[in-house]
């Protein structure tokens, strides 16, 4: 059976986490290729709500594997953390297999985030500091460790003892900082072995040999998009590639395997942290969205920036990953309000662009040219049959789909599972 990928179609925080455990519950095994604990994917089941931030979120179904691939970076205490919490509510994690090629998120790398964080002043990027760029900086630059690595002592010592040289020079010279002691690196270290080892597998092979199976695998993305190293607005970004690009780089996995690319968006926008933001609400429509939608971070608790949904972005992102389906979130939050509004286009020095520009600069300088559609009255909330949309949320659905350029497989009307209109079959 093929492999699905669920992609974050915007700045991260689309739902992702409510859209795979609704569709985990029919597959085989949840596989996250990108990112690390800067994630957070709540899941709202029988048992409660969870916030996951490494873990798969299909972990909460009890068939399920779940597997953290080799385009992660994995800070062990954080997932150690997590498991010992789900386990502790009920959910089994025996199922969860590590790449052996995944690095490890190191104590400088957390260190290290919150030094450059603090050197960009007031172009800081408002990561969620939790080591992941300087992890990602050590991988491409070839002096990472990694899960593997972990389990080779003798390898590892010297191999650690030189890449600390290096980072307490950058610590004590360049920041100012207390350099970070051998011996408590080294002590995690050989505590994080113990700890990861039952984990540890080749995961390509494993995810090829379920395949090979007739086992149905879901790629469950990490941010979004528009966060991409690659094709988000640089340098207000992640490290890592959300797109469907690094589903296949982060798990060892050939395209041809892949059968569907679902984007998951929201129904208007929403950003955490620095960079632009055309759409963006500065009004008290962003504040009451804020409000009713709850919109703080996961996992740094930050308010999100709020504005309608961008439809010059949401294009690009088609562009970026060609999604076979949309699936489209939170469209209940937008219930109640007298009008809503579509951004269609950019407007920048007197002139219309319709792309997403690639210059961050030029992106920072536009202005959303909105279209006002007519608002809805009657609840979307919890609707689960699209003939139950009240006429204008579905007039609205399709002008989303229009500008994006793809049909929504899926409307998330709610937190459950069971809020949920399943539009057309996502598995084929
Ligand atoms: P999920 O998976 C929203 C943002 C940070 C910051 C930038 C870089 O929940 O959608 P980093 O710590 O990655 O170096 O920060 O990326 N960011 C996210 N925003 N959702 C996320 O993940 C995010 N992960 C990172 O706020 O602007
Ligand atoms: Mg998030």
């Amino acid at each position: 059976m093929p492999a699905y990928a669920v992609i974050g179609g915007q700045w991260g925080d689309e739902g992702k986490g409510k859209v795979i455990d609704y569709l985990a519950g029919d597959v085989d095994s949840v596989v996250r290729y990108a990112g690390g604990n800067n994630a957070g994917h709540t899941v709202v089941n029988e048992k409660g709500t969870f916030q996951l931030h490494l873990v798969p979120s299909g972990i909460c179904w009890p068939d399920a594997y779940g597997i953290i691939g080799n385009g992660v970076v994995v800070d062990p205490d954080v997932l150690v953390h997590e498991l010992t919490e789900i386990s502790g509510r009920g959910i089994d994690t025996s199922r969860l297999y590590i790449s052996e090629r995944a690095h490890v998120i190191m104590p400088y790398h957390v260190v290290l985030d919150r030094y450059e964080e603090e050197a960009r002043g007031a172009a800081a990027i408002g990561t969620t500091g939790r080591g992941i760029g300087p992890a990602y900086m050590d991988k491409t630059g070839r002096i990472g460790v990694r899960v593997g690595d972990l389990l080779d002592w003798d390898a590892l010592v010297p191999m650690v003892t030189k890449i600390l040289e290096h980072k307490n020079a950058i610590i004590t010279k360049i920041y100012g900082g207390e350099a970070l002691a051998l011996t408590d690196v080294l002590d995690k270290c050989k505590l994080w072995a113990e700890q990861l080892k039952p984990f540890a597998q080749p995961t390509e092979q494993l995810i090829q040999d379920l395949l090979a199976q007739n086992k149905r695998v879901l790629l469950e993305g990490a941010q979004g998009t528009l966060l991409d190293i690659d094709h988000g607005s640089y340098p207000y970004v992640t490290s890592s590639s959300p797109s469907i690009g690094g589903a296949c780089t982060g798990l060892g996995l050939n395209p041809q395997a892949i059968s569907g690319v679902l984007g998951v968006f929201k129904a208007y926008s929403t950003r955490v942290g620095g960079g632009p933001m055309p759409s963006e609400l500065h009004d008290g429509e962003g504040e009451a969205i804020r409000e009713k939608a709850q919109e703080f971070g996961v996992t740094t608790g930050r308010a999100r920036r709020i504005g309608w949904f961008d439809g010059v972005a949401g294009k690009y992102s088609q562009l970026v990953n060609g999604f076979t389906g949309l699936v489209l979130t939170r469209l209940d939050i937008l219930d109640g309000f007298k009008s809503v509004k579509v951004c269609v286009a950019y407007e920048v020095n007197g002139e219309r662009l319709d792309r997403f520009p690639a210059n961050t600069g030029l992106l920072a300088q536009c202005e959303p040219v909105f279209e006002e559609l007519p608002g809805w009255d009657e609840p979307t909330a919890s609707v689960t049959e699209l003939s139950q949309l009240p006429k204008n949320a579905l007039a609205y659905v399709r002008r989303i789909e229009e500008l994006v350029g793809c049909r929504a497989q899926i409307i998330s009307t709610g937190p459950r599972r069971d809020e949920t209109i399943q539009v057309e079959p996502v598995f084929v």
